[in-house]
């Protein structure tokens, strides 16, 4: 398996995997395919990763940039993440995360935050922040993971691409 970035001619195969990875989801409105159509279109997607098996997309992450109290800053959102459901529980996801999250602190961000299972990405460092809060997170699932010491405080706002999944 090779995690690398996206290329010219990935959408369609992302855009497959991302729909058949939500869709045996209860927690999915289906609509994580066009998050990731429209945060590539508005030319927000900060990093796109895939793990690319044997020249396959098995799996997809994205990050893009968060507003925290109303200012861009240097934080970025997790997701979606999206892993084939013909070959989760395999580790591609863990890469996918971890690949991400080194190449993020080498370029200098902020920090990352994500809106999800605690049960899964507190593996990766993420916790529950008390300072940053994401409208409408239920607790515990709105985490995040500071490369720094600065925090910044305020309301989170994911890329309008999120929609509903910003927590609006
Ligand atoms: C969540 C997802 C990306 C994980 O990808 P994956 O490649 O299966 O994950 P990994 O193989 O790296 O799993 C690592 C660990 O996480 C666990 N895990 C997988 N999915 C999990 C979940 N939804 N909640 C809690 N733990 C989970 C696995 O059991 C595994 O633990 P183990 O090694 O102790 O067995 C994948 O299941 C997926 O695409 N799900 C549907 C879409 C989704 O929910 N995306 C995340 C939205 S926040």
């Amino acid at each position: 398996m090779l995690i690398r970035d996206e290329i010219a001619g990935d959408a369609a195969a992302i855009s497959a995997v991302v729909e058949n990875a939500f869709a045996g989801t209860v927690y999915s409105d289906g609509t994580e395919p066009a998050i990731v159509a429209g945060l590539r279109d508005a030319g927000a997607m900060t990093l796109s990763l895939v793990a690319d098996v044997d020249g396959e997309v098995a799996g997809h992450i994205a990050f893009s940039p968060v507003t925290v109290a109303g200012a861009a800053g240097d934080w970025l959102g997790l997701g979606p993440l999206a892993v084939d459901p013909a070959r989760q529980r395999q580790g591609i996801g863990t890469a996918l995360v971890e690949a991400g999250l080194v190449r993020l602190r080498t370029r200098g961000h902020g920090g990352c935050v994500v809106f999800g299972d605690p049960a899964y990405y507190r593996r990766f460092g993420f916790a529950p922040a008390r300072s940053m809060t994401l409208k409408g997170a239920p607790a515990g699932y709105f985490m995040i993971l500071p490369f720094g010491t600065a925090i910044p405080a305020g309301e989170v706002r994911f890329h309008d691409a999120f929609g509903v999944a910003s927590g609006d």
